[in-house]
């Protein structure tokens, strides 16, 4: 079995090809994705129009490229898997209707895939993990805290209430004066220094839930009375041990209530270093890492979703219509 995935949700225009093996694993043939993050560095945030467009123009070659890496063209490929939802709706629409497109040429039948459940299952493409297990989708957008049951079964353990993760990296970044996206830059200059002279709260601590909006005035207080050359490490180091360990409180919580010790971590912010060196070294928990390609945005977790969901027996045929929020315990059906 051999899926196509389609991914343009945000910023990145992605195409994968993936393959399921006979003894159950997946083999990605190709995963190509196109990154527009200079283009919105340039305003400090992404621009919805023009990440748009941008797919517009890109999509058609990584597409192309996607096929010619895998060494397949459409004829070979046994369904199209494209995001439906969540994500900008404009940047879905682009995605969808070029998929349809080369389905309608092709003939191959389309599917459409939650993003977010996409990354709930992005251990699976690498790891063999029985269920029921923990995940943590943590990205500029999403902190979700889940226990998976089985495919398409999910129960929500802890979502945030106002920040994601990854906008508390990126609004730290952008205070202490570093490029949008601000995460990965914040996170180099944390690493060089091995401690802060600086403390900041963890939010809804001892509770269900993330919070990172009081986070988010801590560090805007501590950068106006703080910040110079020489503590601006200190304040990085700060800000990144906050978010993990807020990040961490909230998954030892939901281990010790559900007795779950094994945890997948996916979504942008699980790329971060230090989160995941405690996972790895953590005393009770079992960390499964996703691999850095397949956390970020991509598309091989697109059409590995949808794999996963075909063979659960869940029909996931392509309405017309998308869904700029869509939580993964709703099915499309009923998502709008
Ligand atoms: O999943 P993703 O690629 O895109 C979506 O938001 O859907 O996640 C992007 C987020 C950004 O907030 C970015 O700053 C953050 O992930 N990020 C990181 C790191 N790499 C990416 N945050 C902390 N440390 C990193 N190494
Ligand atoms: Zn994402």
């Amino acid at each position: 079995m051999k899926f196509l995935g389609i991914e343009t949700s945000c910023d990145e225009s992605a195409a994968a090809v993936v393959s399921k093996q006979p003894d159950g694993s997946f083999q990605v043939n190709s995963n190509v994705i196109s990154s527009q993050a200079d283009l919105h560095a340039l305003y400090g945030g992404v621009v919805p129009e023009l990440a748009a467009r941008e797919h517009l123009k890109n999509l058609p070659l990584v597409f192309k490229k996607a096929l010619e890496d895998a060494k397949v063209s459409i004829q070979d490929i046994d369904a199209i898997a494209v995001t439906q939802g969540p994500g900008l709706k404009g940047c879905l629409l682009i995605g969808c209707d070029f998929a349809r497109g080369i389905s309608d040429s092709s003939g191959v039948p389309l599917k459409g895939v939650n993003h977010i459940e996409a990354h709930v299952l992005s251990g699976l493409l690498v790891h063999k993990l029985n269920f029921p297990f923990l995940s943590l989708v943590v990205s500029g957008g999403h902190t979700e805290l889940s226990q998976v049951n089985g495919i398409g079964d999910y129960t929500l353990l802890a979502k945030t209430g106002d920040d994601a993760a990854g906008e508390a990296f990126d609004k730290s970044a952008t205070l202490l004066g570093l490029p949008y996206p601000g995460g990965v830059e914040l996170s180099k200059l944390a690493s060089s220094v091995s401690k802060s002279r600086f403390k900041l709260p963890i939010g809804l601590k001892g509770k269900d839930g993330f919070s990172f909006s009081g986070f988010k005035t801590a560090v805007s207080l501590l950068v106006q009375n703080n910040l110079t050359e020489e503590t601006k490490p200190e304040i990085a180091w700060a800000v990144e041990e906050g978010i993990v360990s807020a990040l961490l409180e909230k998954i030892e919580r939901a281990s010790s209530n559900t007795g779950l010790k094994e945890i997948v971590v996916s979504g942008g912010v699980a790329a971060n270093k230090r989160l995941r060196e405690r996972l790895t070294n953590h005393k009770f928990l079992k960390f499964y890492p996703v691999p850095l390609e397949f956390c970020t945005d991509n598309a091989a977790m697109i059409a590995a979703a949808a794999m996963l969901r075909f063979e659960a027996g869940l029909n996931d045929t392509l309405s017309s219509e998308v869904f700029p929020r869509w939580p993964i315990y709703k099915s499309a059906a009923n998502a709008s």
